[in-house]
């Protein structure tokens, strides 16, 4: 399966978003990644449902929602509503996550599980059924820029280890820091999903660099 490549439009123009969603429009790019943050989870507030209802609108691409907040599960029924096609959730701070991974799936969007950089793989082991997109963090999540942490490598490799054990068909997704050098190493170690902000809005590019993220 050729590498999903998803944007995030955290790093994207906000005062020209129709333009920057467009540009992932006529891209390579299968994904929009969209971060929400609420300033509890992480220490950082980005946005939510009304720049999600007008993503959606601008773009067919699969909408890619990353929850970085407390108590996903009263918003998710609505992130779908808005647009949503795939919630990923923290394991980090979730008392109940496999409800949660339930609830997201019945929904009818597609369950991601997300984990921070210092939690352990392991904990996947016993849930991996209920997870469509397992989402490694290799900077911690709260901010687009930020340098990525070179262990996420190996981490991917044991998350591919652990779903092929499991025989499970979920997608590994690496998010923070993603770009055109470390990009190889993440896709022999077993990534399917690779996000990228700063990288591909910063690239004199992006719709060149979003191609050579997908052919290196
Ligand atoms: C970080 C977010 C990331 C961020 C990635 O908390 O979850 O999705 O947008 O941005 P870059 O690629 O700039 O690290
Ligand atoms: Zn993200």
């Amino acid at each position: 399966m050729p590498t999903i490549i998803a944007p995030s439009i955290l790093a994207a123009d906000f005062a020209n978003l129709q333009k920057d969603i467009q540009l992932i429009n006529d891209s390579d790019a299968q994904w929009v990644h969209f971060d929400v943050m609420d300033g509890v989870f992480v220490p950082n507030i980005s946005f939510g449902f009304p720049l999600l209802q007008a993503v959606k609108k601008n773009t067919s691409k699969f909408i890619d929602v990353h929850l970085m907040i407390v108590n996903p599960e009263k918003y998710i029924n609505e992130f779908v509503a808005k647009g949503a096609d795939g919630i990923s959730v923290h394991y980090e701070g979730n008392l109940h996550i496999h409800s949660v991974l339930q609830q997201i799936r019945n929904s009818g969007a597609q369950a991601g599980l997300a984990l921070n950089p210092h939690t352990p793989v392991s904990v996947v082991k016993g849930i991996l059924h209920l997870v469509d997109t397992l989402l490694i963090m290799s900077v911690n999540p709260g901010f687009g820029g930020q340098k990525f942490i070179p262990e996420t490598v190996s981490k991917v490799a044991e998350a591919k280890k652990l779903i092929q054990e499991a025989n499970t068909s979920t997608l590994i997704q690496v998010d923070g820091g993603v770009n055109i050098e470390n990009c190889i190493a993440l896709k022999h170690a077993g990534a399917d999903v690779l996000v990228a902000g700063s990288a591909v809005f910063k690239a004199a590019n992006p719709k060149g660099y979003i191609a050579d993220l997908l052919n290196a």
